[in-house]
């Protein structure tokens, strides 16, 4: 049997890994021989053909061949209007460029097993929607792997953390990524894995950070007698590496000083901790807001959560501990490696579902009939309904609720003889349509002999990968139509199979 491997395909870094017949997650290197590998790809064509790069020496282009290259696409996950025209003048979706990086992490694994892989966890942050989990799903599919299953990434942080115990815990899932900060609420307890609730913002990460440390060095840099710096495309690639390492650094000592060689002067930027700390008040009140809501939906005081996780390279700054502890009331350390801990994660979910289908050691089908993993969903689900002949959101599926599940809503036929109804899927709590998105809708055939008023039942199956199917009943429980919600973001079946021909011919170093 062949190994599954688990994947954390992060904005700025991806970890691969896989679990040894004994249990133990380990991390594999890359082709670079690095735990880590930046999720950047740099595209260099040879006679008119594509021929990306993907890692350390992708990123290392990333600021003096900024067009070339592309960084942060798990941003774009998700989204169909996003497109990159590589130098052979080939276009590209974030699902192909996800794809892309997946290739060079399958093919790093194969490398360092000695085998060919197949099969895959994935894991996506906690609070990524439908659109976003299904076009991760199809970047693997893209790049030939088998994708087990999308796991959220708190709660393969949290395997990692527990698995091998019989903790009974309550646990905060603190995770600030490169792209993405999610706050999830957990419990623990002998092998059971029960997500209490989970929010987040999927555009809040390092790289944000990264940018506040950018306006700083420019606009000192402008002080300075710099001049066009917004407008350089160049240097404002260079200032965001810059900022990147200025940041690490700022992470261990209080200042230091920031090079630029621009328009033939040489550059000497002093920055200290306290400035980049009062510079980035906005994103830690931010992540404070997320982290105090899901406190309090959760009912939960400070008090009674035992232990808070750090994920996520981002966590290593000051202010983040500061913040944590402030509110925790206790010193916080890292429990597990926060730049490992959610592919070790996944790389356990990946076993635990191989093992679950007859395969694997003794020990991993033990394990894979203790474990038990109960999530929430991230966005409220519901569908559009007509209140007082206004046309409202009305929710079928609470956000936090249980998943995997199934949740059911009653309407009503509007007028007599009615022939079909618009069944019109939202996602979002808010009842104003302005502020819920429709993600799918079907046209589903009625008899058209009932009056007015007759009940639907709508049903929404939600599965543990959050995807959704949908059901109407009649009153007696009779199946009017069925779809699966068909999101804008999907790739169909043919795009499917052309990008993963695209992309299976490229060569990837
Ligand atoms: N010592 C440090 N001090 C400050 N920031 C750091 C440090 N080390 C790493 N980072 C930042 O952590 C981020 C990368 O973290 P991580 O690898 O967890 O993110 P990711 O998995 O790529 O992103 P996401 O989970 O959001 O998709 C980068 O923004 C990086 O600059
Ligand atoms: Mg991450």
């Amino acid at each position: 049997m062949s190994h599954a491997i688990g994947i954390d395909l992060g904005t700025t870094y991806s970890a691969v890994s896989v679990l040894s017949e004994t249990g133990q997650p380990t991390i594999l290197m890359n082709q670079d021989g690095d735990n880590l590998t930046p999720s950047v790809v740099f595209f260099q064509s040879f006679d008119g053909k594509d021929e990306p790069l993907v890692g350390i020496q992708a990123k290392n282009l990333a600021a003096s061949q900024p067009e070339n290259v592309v960084q942060y696409v798990k941003r774009q996950i998700g989204n169909p209007n996003w497109k990159f025209d590589s130098p052979s003048d080939v276009v590209y979706g974030a699902e192909e460029i996800s794809a892309i990086i997946l290739k060079r992490l399958k093919e790093g694994a194969e490398n360092a097993l000695g085998e060919e892989i197949k099969d895959a966890v994935i894991t996506v942050p906690a609070y990524f929607d439908d659109a976003r989990r299904t076009a991760t799903k199809h970047a693997g599919e893209i790049a030939g792997l088998n994708v087990l299953r999308v796991l959220n990434e708190p709660t393969a942080a949290a395997l990692a953390y527990g698995i091998s115990s019989e903790k009974n815990e309550t646990v905060l899932v603190y995770d600030l990524g490169g792209g993405t900060f999610d706050v999830t609420l957990m419990k623990i307890n002998n092998g059971e894995f029960d997500v209490i609730g989970t929010d987040g913002d999927r555009n809040l990460g390092g790289f944000d950070f990264d940018n506040v440390l950018s306006m700083i060095i420019a606009e000192k840099m402008e002080a300075q007698g710099a001049e066009d710096i917004y407008t350089d495309e160049k240097i404002t690639a260079v200032l965001r590496e810059k900022a990147e390492s200025v940041k690490r650094s700022l992470t261990t000592v209080e200042q230091t000083n920031v090079f630029v060689d621009y328009k033939g002067k040489n550059y000497k930027i002093p920055v200290t901790r306290l400035e980049f700390e009062e510079a980035s008040k906005s994103l830690m009140n931010r992540t404070e807001e997320l982290l105090d809501d899901v406190m309090e939906e959760s009912g939960l005081a400070w008090s009674e959560v035992d232990r808070v996780l750090l994920i996520g390279g981002s966590t290593r700054m000051p202010m983040v501990h500061k913040k944590l502890e402030e509110k925790f009331g206790r010193q916080i350390t890292y429990s597990i490696n926060p730049d490992e801990a959610v592919a070790q994660g996944a790389a356990i979910q990946a076993a635990l579902e191989m093992a679950g289908k007859g395969e694997g050691s003794e020990v991993l089908r033990e394990l894979s009939s203790k474990v038990n993993i109960s999530d929430v969903t991230s966005q409220a689900l519901g569908i559009i309904a007509l209140t007082n002949d206004v046309r409202k959101n009305s929710v079928i599926i609470p956000k936090n609720a249980k998943v995997p599940n199934k949740y059911s809503g009653v309407f009503y036929t509007r007028s007599n003889n009615q022939e079909n109804v618009l069944v019109e899927v939202t996602q979002g709590d808010d009842e104003d349509l302005e502020f819920v998105t429709i993600i799918g809708e079907s046209l589903i055939k009625l008899p058209g002999t009932w009056p007015a008023r007759t009940p639907l039942k709508v049903t929404f199956h939600y599965d543990v990968d959050q995807t959704v199917f949908v059901e109407l009943h009649d009153e007696s429980n009779n199946l009017l139509g069925t779809f699966e919600i068909e999101r804008q973001a999907n790739m169909n079946q043919g795009e499917l199979e052309q990008a993963s021909r695209r992309i299976r011919e490229l060569t990837i170093d």
